[in-house]
């Protein structure tokens, strides 16, 4: 009998289609491919540290108008087919105009400079793959996220119950967090009806100067518009513990019930430290969770010279920390840790593919089962490497050296008849603005300082952050760089007080000739 044969539907022939793999096979990390790989990626690598040593500005103060049309030249369908060629283009899309936070004059947002430890575990991690959300592909990754875990609530002082989980970054840990205590506020809601009754008295009390990823979890979570209450802060922008127990009074005779009390270790622009022992002791009293938002604070954890100022995080209920702000790790890497390890069943789900409940009789650790994500980096190893090269006194005398900077900073600002500061951070930031004592300066301030940080930016030489202060425009540093120094800060204040007085010049200039006109 004679087979019958069928022609074979195909988009190429047969031998073009196998040589198209064959190629795109020799792309893919495998035994075969080593070479390759170790060629490509010290490509990359000599790339990146021929910038990082050449640099002499931190931005090159390109604008999105004119570096848009060289992405959208980009032609994604017609591949370069060699990774140099491919860094080549990158060096003209990207690396040409990136932000450098290596660099001294990078005082704007909550960017480090980054450990060395940590990139080589990016390395590592990524071309491993390792995924942690189970136990069968991961292995050792697990386990090694774990220990960081307990180490991390170890120095917090959580207790021998503590546990928490790596995370993407501070607003996914925050979310977590409100996400457990929701759940720990609606716990004795059991029927749907009184959850649904429940859910829109619940309320959260944070500080004014406290982060916006407060407000965007509580709206995830389904709750009132007015959920998140704002509470009034003190001069040094720290949380007032009698406004927090009177608003937790007043919530509760209004029908309305705190399911959280958010302190802030670090509020973003301040640097300020909520007072963590007195809130601890209101919680405690009135029997709400306390989350404490470390995101900033965190490197004080291994500071040897100033935990105390954390003092009282040890009786929070969860704990948010980015190491991907002081402990210079490169993003993203970040924790939520909880002080009762029961509470992080909330997040749990057990699916019949990847962890059915019985693997945690079988004492499978997977760590999905405590986690909002599913597939999820090792971004532990980045600190696993840097905590087994440097160790944690290292990267506490760095945070330590950028606070001492901000406290010199601070003064140079505050001596200077040009400029208003706000207040002493606690940590490494000074919001400040261009405020002539006296003349026309004083009236444009606002549009003033403005116009001072774009077009510091737009100069590439400095780049600082800007913030609203009681209704006007501030300028921000944000020192997390060890490079910094004291005579940096000073030339980035003058070029400062140059564009602002240039504004203010040009601007009355013009008034002048309107009226002599
Ligand atoms: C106090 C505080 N909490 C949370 C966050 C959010 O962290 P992430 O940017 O890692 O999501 C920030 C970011 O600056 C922050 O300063």
């Amino acid at each position: 009998m004679t087979v019958p044969t069928y022609p074979v539907e195909t988009t190429a022939p047969p031998p073009v289609r196998a040589t198209a793999a064959a190629a795109a096979r020799a792309q893919l990390l495998h035994d075969g491919s080593v070479e390759q790989y170790r060629r490509t990626l010290a490509d990359g690598v000599d790339r990146v540290a021929r910038r990082v040593a050449t640099v002499d500005q931190p931005v090159t103060g390109i604008t999105p108008a004119e570096l848009a049309p060289l992405v959208d030249r980009v032609d994604l369908d017609r591949p370069l087919g060699d990774a140099g060629a491919a860094l080549d283009e990158l060096e003209d899309v990207y690396l040409r105009d990136a932000v450098w936070f290596h660099h001294p004059r990078y005082l704007a947002h909550l960017n480090c400079p980054v450990a060395i430890p940590a990139l080589l575990g990016e390395a590592v991690l990524t071309a491993v793959n390792s995924s942690l959300d189970t136990w069968d592909q991961s292995a050792g990754a697990t386990l090694i996220e774990r220990r960081l875990i307990d180490w991390t609530a170890t120095r917090i002082g959580l207790g021998p119950n503590a546990d928490g989980v790596f995370t993407s970054g501070g607003s996914q840990s925050n979310l977590q967090a409100l996400l457990l205590a929701r759940e720990e506020a609606c716990a004795a809601a059991i029927d749907p009806a009184a959850r649904a009754e429940l859910l829109p008295r619940l309320r959260v009390l944070t500080s004014a100067a406290g982060h916006f990823s407060v407000q965007k979890s509580a709206k995830l979570l389904g709750l009132a518009p007015d959920a998140v209450i704002a509470v009034a802060t003190d001069p040094q922008r720290r949380v007032r513990p009698s406004a927090v127990r009177d608003e937790i009074a007043r919530c509760r005779q209004a029908g309305l019930v705190v399911m959280a009390v958010v302190g802030t270790a670090g509020t973003t622009d301040f640097g300020s430290i909520d007072p963590l022992a007195e809130l601890a002791g209101i919680c405690a009293a009135a029997d709400v969770w306390l989350h404490v938002d470390a995101a900033y604070g965190c490197g004080l954890l291994v500071s040897t010279t100033r935990r105390h100022l954390l003092d009282g995080i040890e009786r929070a209920d969860s704990v948010t920390v980015d190491y991907h702000k002081s402990f210079f790790q490169p993003v993203s890497s970040s924790a939520l840790l909880v002080r009762d390890r029961r509470a992080l069943r909330h997040a749990t789900y057990h699916a019949d593919y990847l962890n059915p409940a019985r693997m945690v009789e079988q004492r499978i650790p997977n760590q999905v089962d405590k986690s909002l994500q599913t597939t999820r980096r090792f971004d532990a190893l980045k600190l696993w490497l840097t905590l087994r090269v440097m160790g944690p006194d290292a990267l506490g005398a760095l945070f330590d050296e950028v606070v001492d900077r901000a406290a010199d900073a601070w003064e140079l600002v505050s001596e200077d008849p040009r400029f208003e500061v706000v207040t002493r951070s606690s940590l490494s930031t000074v919001v400040f603005r261009y405020l002539p004592t006296t003349g026309p300066g004083r009236e444009l301030a606002d549009a003033a300082n403005l116009y001072a940080r774009e077009a510091l930016a737009a100069s590439g030489l400095a780049v600082v952050a800007g913030t609203r202060v009681d209704g006007r425009h501030f300028l921000k540093f944000t020192l997390l760089n060890p490079a910094t120094t004291v005579e940096d800060v000073g030339h980035v204040l003058e070029l400062i007080a140059h564009h602002a007085g240039r504004y203010v010049y040009d601007h009355t200039a013009a008034d002048l000739t309107c009226h002599v006109g």
